[in-house]
């Protein structure tokens, strides 16, 4: 890294206001993002942390009409817990902001106004799906259907999160308003699109050659990848009640994309902080030495990497992000975290059950991070690292160390007589940790540094075991004064590097171990407290009186992690009554709309699944009429070896349709099982034959 004055802006993705945050959420974005701001700042950079609610959008108009009430109802119920949760957890924003708030609304409109000023919009009416039956405009989360890139069936209007592709709502097949499950219609309407095709030579050149090395290569893939099948223009407004209205002249009833207001959200918090620290906000977001930094889930790298850079350079005056690492998903005890299906750990309630111990959470996030690829949180590793890495060797490490040096010499720290090699180079072991762990940690490699604290406690967990002062008190005490003396030295330089990754049982261990004014003063010769531990001779000097041992880390007992399986089990069972409640009834269909479906028998008589895609196998079917392709969403419920035979109910004459360049010529009829498994719709009477209609 540079010199010490420089400048980093960091942002944290704005969680959607419509739910309060889980374990998901913290491993994802918000202890990366604040093991990295904390880290700069004992650097001695200047560091602007930022985030806030995200309150517009569909998420949240979905919950306030399930729950009855308004959207800005909903948004200040979970904006103030949101806000706890994080402070709860030590994540140190500078500033927590809110889309809602008036800076938000003033700087977003002006940024929608320039670029249309500038010119930097197309506007056009073109055909949005409509609900008529709710009387509004489906885009985003407002509609599902089947993504035309990986068969998932439940892809969102403006993005399928089975595959990160972002879509137009009128891409989707077989789309169904969420609010009443109609098919819609489409029905005119004026809007501003960002051309997005217009700049793909530029990210060609900004993304694809200058950032193929540093960027991780999940995030870069990605990215690659969206550019290469060719970007088009997005509507950045929308026909919604809920948002920023849309500033320009006969637009009203409109107002901007979630997706456009809230990366700018990033810009408005950064405001508010200034204004109340009496700094210039324009440093953090249009000095060109400032280094942006996004930190995000997967599920948002496209707006990260595309659409926020491009309306940052389309607007001409901003710096675009130096580095957006995304981290993959994690799961629960081997499923998809859910927010609607209450698969999750909730912040709050696990503070309830673990009162104090948000550094375990913390550790066990980061040491199972899902860095490079989904990962699995589960309660049994949870309770191992607690027990066998916090508890055996951090927390006993620093106990043995605090306890014999009150033991020993009343809380003093030794005066060293000669060090023999060994004390040596455990201390020159010591000295390496800090560049290591930085390495890692300027690398976003969080589990790796973190696993490099951790080892620095193994160390002097080892040196201890080794040297057996306990053994030596009463033959050798001027050796036992050496050793405690570098056992002292290890565990403060724990306390310094433990901040960014266990901020509060670094508060907690400076505290035991006295670290004053003397302790945190930089000598002029010195960089940051991070390397003055590599530079200074000692960090505790002899004479230094160190606190009373008090325990950091205590043990998590079979009865605790039982109680959160029963938890979940309670959810699972929950899940499972809801999934098995019938649906109600559809609006009635007139024999006619009835007759006009052509349904028939048909014999599956070859498969295979699509390659590249997880979820379409392309079946031939035997119809009776002809044999024929159908292109189904079943790949991973069925194996192509297993149907071919299955005779099964066919909609011959749906409108044949291209799914990954493949036209598919009807449908196979599916349901469900209790367990949720997709099954064929079974016509097996003997004597059925292919052919046979169906009325
Ligand atoms: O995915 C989400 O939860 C979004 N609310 C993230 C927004 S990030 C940003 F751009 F503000
Ligand atoms: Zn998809």
């Amino acid at each position: 890294m540079s010199d010490s004055t420089q400048r980093y802006t960091i942002t944290a993705a704005l969680p959607y206001t419509n739910g309060p945050i889980h374990i998901g959420h913290l491993a994802g974005v918000y202890v990366p993002a604040d093991i990295y701001a904390r880290f700069l700042r004992m650097q001695g950079y200047d560091v602007a942390f930022v985030c806030g609610s995200d309150e517009h959008g569909v998420p949240i108009t979905i919950k306030a009409k399930k729950e009855g009430v308004s959207p800005k109802d909903i948004v200040d119920k979970y904006h103030g817990i949101i806000k706890k949760s994080f402070k709860d957890f030590g994540v140190s924003f500078d500033n927590y902001s809110r889309t809602s708030a008036d800076v938000h609304h003033d700087t977003a409109s002006a940024f929608f106004k320039k670029m249309y000023e500038d010119g930097k919009f197309i506007e056009e009416t073109t055909n949005q799906l409509y609900d008529e039956e709710a009387k509004q405009f489906l885009a985003d989360r407002f509609v599902t259907g089947t993504c035309p890139k990986c068969g998932n069936e439940e892809a969102y209007g403006d993005q399928c999160e089975s595959c990160g592709t972002s879509l137009n709502a009128t891409d989707l097949i077989n789309p169904k308003s969420t609010f009443s499950g109609a098919t819609p219609t489409l029905r005119e309407t004026r809007h501003w699109f960002l051309p997005l095709d217009q700049y793909e030579g530029w990210l060609k050149e900004w993304i694809l050659e200058g950032h193929k090395a540093d960027w991780k290569s999940n995030v870069y893939g990605q990215v690659k990848s969206w550019i290469d099948d060719g970007l088009r223009a997005r509507a950045v407004t929308r026909d919604l009640d809920w948002g920023i209205p849309v500033p320009v002249e006969g637009a009203e009833g409109k107002v901007l994309y979630v997706w456009f207001d809230a990366p700018i959200g990033y810009i408005s918090s950064t405001k508010e902080w200034a204004k109340r620290e009496g700094k210039d906000w324009e440093a953090y977001w249009k000095d060109e030495n400032t280094k942006l930094i996004h930190f995000i889930g997967k599920d948002n790298i496209v707006f990260h990497c595309i659409i926020f850079p491009v309306m940052l350079k389309a607007h001409g005056d901003f710096i675009l992000p130096q580095n957006v690492p995304a981290n993959e998903f994690l799961n629960l005890e081997g499923k998809k975290l859910s927010t609607s299906k209450n698969w999750a750990v909730w912040l709050h309630e696990y503070l309830e059950d673990f009162p104090g111990q948000q550094d375990v959470l913390r550790y066990v996030l980061t040491a199972n991070a899902p860095e490079t690829k989904d990962n699995d949180f589960t309660w049994k590793d949870f309770q191992a690292r607690n027990n066998n890495e916090l508890v055996a060797i951090f927390g006993n490490f620093i106990n043995r160390v605090v306890v014999l040096t009150n033991k020993y010499y009343g809380g003093l720290v030794p005066q060293p007589q000669k060090l023999s090699k060994i004390d040596e180079q455990t201390i020159a072991e010591l000295k390496a940790y800090p560049a290591v762990i930085a390495s890692s940690i300027e690398k976003y490699r969080f589990r790796e540094a973190q696993a490099e604290l951790m080892n620095l406690a193994r160390l002097g967990n080892k040196y201890l075991a080794d040297e057996e002062p306990w053994k030596l008190i009463k033959t050798d005490a001027d050796r036992v004064q050496s050793i405690m003396y570098v056992a002292l030295q290890i565990a403060s330089a724990l306390a310094t590097l433990s901040e960014p990754f266990l901020p509060f049982t670094s508060v907690k261990l400076k505290g035991m171990l006295k670290f004053s004014a003397a302790e945190n003063r930089l000598e002029s010769n010195e960089k940051s407290q991070w390397d003055k531990i590599s530079t200074r001779e000692a960090l505790l000097p002899a004479g230094h009186q160190i606190g009373k041992a008090e325990l950091l880390f205590s043990k998590i007992e079979d009865e605790q992690i039982e109680k959160q399986l029963e938890k979940l089990e309670a959810t699972k069972s929950a899940n499972a009554a809801e999934a098995g409640k019938v649906e109600p009834q559809k609006d009635t269909a007139s024999f006619e709309e009835f007759t006009k479906m052509d349904l028939r028998v048909g014999t599956i008589i070859e498969a295979h699944k699509m390659p590249k895609t997880k979820k379409l196998m392309v079946i031939k079917v035997d119809t009776g009429l002809d044999q024929r392709t159908v292109v189904s969403g079943i790949a991973e419920y069925f194996k192509a070896e297993d149907i071919i035979g299955k005779k099964v109910t066919v909609l011959a004459n749906l409108a044949p349709r291209k799914l990954r360049g493949v036209e598919s010529q009807g449908m196979i009829l599916m349901t469900e099982n209790a367990q949720g498994k997709l099954v064929f719709v079974n016509p097996d009477e003997d004597g059925v034959e292919p052919g046979a209609t169906i009325n």
